[in-house]
């Protein structure tokens, strides 16, 4: 299913409460930054002194959690069964390891210096609070390119079977639209809702819009026409010396139409979360989750990574009236650690499965929480895209398995770089992800060579990976766009006593570091309400 969360909005519509806020579609103020981005939860720093907290998973919601409870004085202990931190924030570098269950392990071959954001790899402008503590740790953003006109689109409709620019493409349909309306304007039979100088801007608009042509006046037909003669949509020869350059004609609407670029790949830069740029921590996405690790503790020596116990599995969660007790394997051995409180972050789709006393409707709420499964892959290329399709930065789209290729918004002109090869979520991921690696790396090339020819030949040291195949992952992120979503989302963010779960899966910024952020703030406040019933907020 193509991802375009335009069901968002209705989702939230559904939920009511905070949902009716979108539903008045305050779209415009959800852009807007909150006037006084709060520069911490602001808990009184000793007001958790003596309890202790479980959170199970160093992903960026447990970190985040952690971090915010051990400056209010809590006693946090993180569990997390793997061997590093940041959950699905994941960097890989020359030398790092990884496996998928049931696949051959892979080792990145990239040079020194060459990085593949598996996971998570842009931050929208509005993503307040992922900024914010950027701010505080000193990670350094550098913007992320999601759209250049200069990348390239491919449908495989007989009807344009063929790799264009994207900007011949957008241009050719926005004009074609605009010549469309400025006809349908000019028919007074059609009564069109619109008084008569409103309607003189809408034409005047159209022009600006559409990139429309004058009017020709010799003959009866007095609406505009487009004909691409500023050449936004390209040209067939480039300006020179005393050349003005020849505009490229214009694709014919109806090719356009047919081709179904329109159908999701050619508007994705008009979604919330994906403007044409971006942000991204400069040297990859793991320097984000790694300002937190580096924090130091506000009550004892060490940093905030030394409260992580790494291999550490959590298998069943108790609560009681007073406390939680967490059984978990620690490196083969089984354990027991009774807490104040316990945050889970445990991705859902392995939560759902655990020995828990939680009572049945949430369990049953962690069942049906639609995860959509996702995959990546990544190349290091020598930087043709650069040299033979003057691309720096955004994203080719394709109606192949492969969806869309990231070029690097960064270290232009270098010999080498890191093309994100495919990235593909729900039921395409989950076939995708299914073949051996070195199948689904032969497909990307494949793919990859419609767009660039050439491809084949450049890509070099590929690594696939799909995060339903991850053991400690078993998805991408929850679905909010699933009927099922609102609801369950509903159960699961209530606190069942001592026991809350964080995680960007509870939020409406599923499949976001924004979303496990709100949701480790969702669990602090849930914790310090039950700490300090009159004082809290
Ligand atoms: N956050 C994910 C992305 O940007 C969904 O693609």
């Amino acid at each position: 299913m193509p991802m375009t969360r335009r069901g968002m909005l209705r989702g939230m519509a559904r939920l009511g409460g905070a949902g009716a806020v979108y539903e008045t579609l305050a779209a415009w103020d959800f852009l807007k930054p909150p006037p006084a981005m709060a520069a911490s939860l602001a808990l009184p720093r000793e007001s958790g002194q003596g309890k202790t907290v479980a959170i199970l998973g160093a992903g960026v919601s447990g970190l985040c959690t952690a971090y915010e409870l051990d400056r209010a004085g809590y006693t946090c202990i993180i569990l997390e069964p793997t061997r590093r931190a940041g959950g699905r924030s994941l960097t890989l570098r020359r030398g790092d390891r990884f496996q998928e269950m049931g696949h051959d392990a892979q080792e990145c071959t990239f040079d020194d210096g060459q990085y593949l954001n598996a996971g998570p790899g842009r931050i929208p402008h509005h993503h307040v609070h992922v900024i914010d503590y950027c701010r505080r740790f000193n990670v350094a953003l550098e913007p992320y390119i999601f759209a250049s006109r200069a990348n390239l689109i491919r449908s495989g409709t007989p009807e344009a079977g063929k790799t264009r620019p994207v900007r011949e493409a957008y241009h050719s349909l926005q004009g074609h639209v605009a010549e469309l309306l400025d006809k349908c304007s000019r028919r007074p039979e059609l009564e069109l809702p619109i008084g008569k100088d409103d309607l003189e801007k809408l034409q005047e608009m159209l022009v600006q819009f559409g990139d429309l042509s004058p009017a020709d006046r010799s003959s009866k037909n007095t609406a505009y026409s487009y004909k691409n003669q500023h050449a936004r949509a390209g040209y067939e020869r480039p300006p020179g010396v005393a050349d003005p350059g020849k505009p490229l004609s214009p694709l014919k609407l109806e090719e356009i139409l047919r081709s179904n670029v329109w159908d999701d790949w050619l508007f994705r830069d008009g979604e919330v979360y994906w403007q044409t740029s971006l942000m991204q921590p400069t040297g990859g996405m793991d320097m984000f989750f790694k300002g937190f690790l580096r924090q130091p503790l506000s009550r004892q020596l060490g940093t905030l990574e030394g409260l992580i116990r790494y291999g550490a599995k959590a298998t069943e969660i108790d609560v009681q009236g007073d406390r939680v007790r967490i059984n978990y394997v620690d490196s083969g051995t089984p354990r027991t650690l009774d807490a104040d409180y316990c945050v889970s972050t445990i991705p859902m789709s392995i939560f759902r499965n655990m020995k828990t006393n939680l009572p049945a409707p949430f369990m049953e709420a962690a069942k049906k929480l639609p995860i959509m499964a996702a995959g990546k892959v990544g190349w290091q290329a020598p930087r043709f895209w650069e040299i033979d399709a003057n691309i720096y930065g955004g994203i080719s789209w394709t109606s192949e398995t492969i969806d869309q290729i990231w070029y690097p918004s960064s270290g232009y002109l270098s010999a080498t770089g890191v093309l994100t090869g495919a990235y593909m979520r729900g039921d395409a991921a989950v076939e995708f992800n299914k073949r051996p690696v070195a199948d689904r790396l032969r497909i990307a090339r494949q793919q990859g060579e419609r767009l660039h020819p050439g491809y084949t030949q450049h890509v070099q040291h590929g690594l696939a990976i799909g995060w339903n195949n991850m053991e400690f992952q078993q998805g991408g992120w929850a679905d909010e766009d699933a009927g099922d979503f609102g609801p369950n989302v509903q159960v699961l963010a209530q606190p069942q006593g001592r026991f809350i779960v964080a995680g960007d899966h509870i939020t409406f910024w599923s499949g976001w570091q924004e979303g496990a952020l709100l949701a480790a703030w969702h669990a602090v406040a849930a914790i310090d309400k039950q700490v300090r019933p009159a004082g809290g907020g």
